[in-house]
């Protein structure tokens, strides 16, 4: 059979997780340490995600919201961002490249958050949270930008993970996700972020669909700036 080129085994593979957090735990345990190799110039998400949220702050900023939660939300030199679901780090690596300094991440994989401390880049990071599940009391309302990449794709977290997100955003934040077409197409992504919408939870910002994602697959990102209550 001819070999497709396009298709990375180990993404594919990922398709096939069924949400179960032990099964992702062991999955990633044993792709870590291969991850960033593997995807290199296969893998555009990380990228795209941190050029859409830039595009997505001036947006916001030229909308004089910014200012309402202080002059400096959104600037590298005070921002504080959650990279949730941060994997090996590479979203962290381009927000660090812009200047970003506050950045923390969580992941499942305490595997796959090994490699990202090894960056250097991260303030703090924490394996073992679980993202589909209610987070700490702490963290309510902390970040003013979190990010979430390569997470809304199929066997991973269902599309109601984004109010974990939502919550752990403080008034008029920034919440940036990537969603695989396939999941969007499959799954009631849109339904849970209009929602979301109608309820007044979040605006939406901005949406970029079928923008490069990985190799062998678009995604569409969106982009939610938190409504003060
Ligand atoms: C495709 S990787 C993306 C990692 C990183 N954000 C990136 O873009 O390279 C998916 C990540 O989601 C994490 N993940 C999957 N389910 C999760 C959950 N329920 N809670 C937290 N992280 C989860 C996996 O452990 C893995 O690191």
């Amino acid at each position: 059979m001819k070999k497709d080129n396009n298709v990375i085994q180990a993404v594919q593979d990922a398709l096939k997780l069924d949400g179960d957090p032990e099964n992702i735990k062991e999955y990633y345990a044993g792709w870590a340490d291969q991850y960033d190799q593997e995807l290199e110039n296969a893998y555009p998400g990380p990228e795209i995600i941190v050029k859409v949220l830039m595009e997505s702050i001036e947006t916001v900023s030229a909308n004089g919201d910014r200012f309402e939660s202080g002059p400096a939300t959104f600037l590298p030199h005070s921002a504080q961002i959650m990279d949730a679901g941060c994997g090996t780090g590479m979203v962290g690596g381009f927000l660090a490249h812009r200047g970003y300094k506050y950045i923390d991440g969580t992941d499942l994989s305490s595997e796959m958050v090994e490699q990202a401390q090894k960056l250097n880049i991260y303030r703090e990071l924490w394996g073992n949270i679980d993202l589909t599940q209610p987070p700490a009391d702490d963290w309510q309302q902390k970040y003013d930008i979190v990010t979430c990449c390569g997470v809304f794709t199929l066997g991973h977290v269902p599309p109601e993970t984004l109010h974990q997100l939502f919550s752990i955003t403080k008034p008029n934040g920034i919440v940036v996700t990537s969603v695989r077409t396939s999941y969007f197409d499959s799954q009631p992504y849109e339904r849970v972020s209009s929602e979301a919408v109608a309820n007044h939870q979040v605006k939406l910002v901005a949406q970029q669909m079928n923008a490069p994602y990985t190799r062998d697959s678009n995604a569409h990102y969106f982009t939610y700036q938190v409504t003060p209550s």
